[in-house]
C-alpha cells in the first residue's frame, strides 16, 4: 500500500474527509477514547512559530497515550545543510508520525517522498490543510449545512484560503473568495479545482458583494509568516477587506465568523467582531485538537 501522508486536502478522498470530521466531532462530544497509541511518538519540526498547531498536536498524541518530540528546524543538522532526504529517512527510524511547518511546500513534499512514516503538513506557504479540516468541523458543529450555507473568505488568497479551495472542490460545496486584485489564490490551483473537480468557486474583489447573505465568514491575517517585507504594502491594499461591524451587517444575521488565529485586531478583523457574539474563534481553536486526534488515529491505523 502507498504510504499515506497528509500534505494537502487533495491527498484524501471526500469520504475520508467527512469521516475524519465526524470522528473529531464524536471524540469532542463523547470524550471517550482508548489510550491505544501508547509508545507511539509524534515528531514536530517547525521552521516558523506556532501556538495552536503545535500544542493541539502534542495534546492529541498525549491523549492517545503517546508522546511528542518538538524541534525547531534550527536545532537540527538540517540548518547546517544535511539534506532533507537524509533527515527524513533517519527520523523515520525513531518516530512514528511527523508534523512539519515549513516556509516552502516543496520541503514537506520532499520529506514525504523519502519518509516511511506518515508526514503531516502543519502549514506551508501554499497550504494549511489541518486548519481547514478543523474549520469545516466548526462549521458543521455550529449547525451550518456545508451545501446550503454561503461560505465566504474575505482577505488574502493565502495558504489557508488555498486549502479552503481544495476542500470546496473535493467536498463539492460552493465557496466565494473576496480579495484585492493581485492577491488571488494560484491560478493553477483554481484551474485544477474547476476542470478536475468541477468546483463552484467564485473569486471577487468586492467584499460587500461577497458577504451578502453569507452564513460563514472566514478571514485571516493580511501578512502571513514569511511575507514580513511586504507589510506596508499589504496593510494599505487590504484596508477595505477588514471584517468589521459595517461589513458584517451585510451578511445573514445568523452568520458565524471564523479566524484561524493569531488575529491582528483592527487590521483584518476588529476587536468588536472578534470578541462579538458571532465569532466562533475559540471553539474553532479548540477543534484543532479534536481534529488532530482523529487525524493521528486515521494515519497511524491506515499505514
Ligand atoms: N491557526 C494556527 O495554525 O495557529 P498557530 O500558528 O498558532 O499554530
Ligand atoms: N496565513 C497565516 C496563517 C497562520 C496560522 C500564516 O501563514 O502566517
Amino acid at each position: 500500500m502507498k504510504r499515506k501522508h497528509f500534505i494537502r486536502i487533495w491527498d484524501l478522498s471526500k469520504d475520508e474527509v467527512l469521516k475524519l470530521i465526524n470522528r473529531a466531532l464524536e471524540l469532542k462530544r463523547t470524550k471517550k477514547w482508548e489510550r491505544k497509541f501508547i509508545g507511539k511518538i509524534l515528531g514536530l519540526i517547525f521552521e516558523k512559530p506556532s501556538t495552536r498547531t503545535r500544542i493541539s498536536f502534542e495534546s492529541a498524541i498525549i491523549k492517545w497515550g503517546g508522546s511528542s518530540i518538538f524541534l525547531s528546524s534550527k536545532d537540527l543538522q538540517l540548518s547546517r545543510g544535511e539534506p532533507i532526504k537524509d533527515t527524513s529517512r533517519v527520523l523515520a527510524r525513531y518516530i512514528d508520525i511527523l508534523v512539519l511547518r515549513t516556509y516552502h511546500q516543496e520541503t514537506i513534499e520532499e520529506f514525504a517522498r523519502y519518509s516511511s512514516i506518515p508526514v503531516i503538513n502543519g502549514l506551508s506557504d501554499k497550504f494549511h490543510p489541518c486548519q481547514v479540516l478543523s474549520d469545516i468541523m466548526t462549521v458543521v458543529e455550529k449547525g451550518k449545512d456545508l451545501y446550503k450555507a454561503k461560505i465566504v473568505w474575505i482577505g488574502d488568497g493565502n495558504n489557508v484560503a488555498q486549502s479552503w479551495i481544495e476542500a470546496s472542490a473535493l467536498l463539492g460545496f460552493k465557496f466565494t473568495l473576496a480579495c484585492p486584485k493581485g492577491f488571488e489564490p494560484e491560478k493553477d490551483l483554481l484551474d485544477i479545482a474547476k476542470k478536475q473537480y468541477n468546483a463552484q468557486i467564485e473569486i471577487v474583489h468586492d467584499p460587500k458583494e461577497a458577504i451578502k447573505e453569507a452564513e460563514v465568514i472566514n478571514t485571516d491575517v493580511w501578512v502571513s509568516m514569511g511575507q514580513e517585507e511586504e507589510t506596508q504594502k499589504r496593510l494599505s491594499v487590504f484596508k477595505k477587506f477588514q471584517v468589521n461591524k459595517e461589513l458584517l451587517q451585510l451578511a445573514s444575521p445568523s452568520a458565524i465568523v471564523l479566524h484561524c488565529l493569531p488575529a491582528h485586531r483592527e487590521e483584518e478583523i476588529t476587536e468588536e467582531v472578534l470578541e462579538g457574539s458571532q465569532s466562533v474563534v475559540w471553539d474553532q481553536a479548540e477543534n484543532k485538537m479534536w481534529l488532530h486526534m482523529a487525524l493521528i488515529e486515521f494515519l497511524l491505523e491506515n499505514n
